[in-house]
């Protein structure tokens, strides 16, 4: 993984699952992308991670670095994606409902003062059983 990506981590451990391949995943407050760039390891080339976080500087380092890991992890085609927005308004981003297997968040769910206002839009954003 890139340096600055892992200077800029602010999160706690790596929050996923096992048998992962091929999910798609949604990261809620991505910041410079440390669990975003980090997943694709475990999902592979077909699986898909969607990152979102408000803030410009943090997304900024995180797409800056998008071409290094997917040459790092030898795949045609990066399988990342980032968007600006505040996961209290996650209904206002281009994602279809029940698109995602998995859905975690380091250490900024904690951070919303309304959860509920992340976690329903969430919810519905989840694959049946994800
Ligand atoms: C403690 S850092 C964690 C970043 C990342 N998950 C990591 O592990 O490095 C908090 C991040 O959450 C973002 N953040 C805080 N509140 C947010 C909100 N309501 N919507 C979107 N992003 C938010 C900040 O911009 C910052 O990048």
């Amino acid at each position: 993984m890139h340096d600055e990506v892992l200077m800029r981590y602010y999160g706690c451990g790596l929050i996923a699952p096992e048998a992962l391949k091929s999910a798609r995943f949604l990261d809620l407050g991505c910041g410079a992308g440390r669990d975003v760039y980090a997943l694709p390891q475990m999902i592979g080339e077909q699986g898909f991670v969607v990152g979102v976080d408000m803030t410009d500087e943090q997304l900024d380092v995180a797409r800056t670095h998008q071409d290094h890991h997917r040459d790092a992890y030898g795949y045609a085609k990066s399988n990342v994606e980032f968007h600006k927005e505040s996961i209290e308004r996650l209904e206002d981003l281009p994602l279809d409902l029940a698109s995602f297997d998995v859905i975690v968040s380091n250490c900024v769910v904690n951070l919303a003062t309304v959860k509920l206002e992340v976690l329903r839009p969430a919810f519905n954003l989840l694959k049946p059983g994800g």
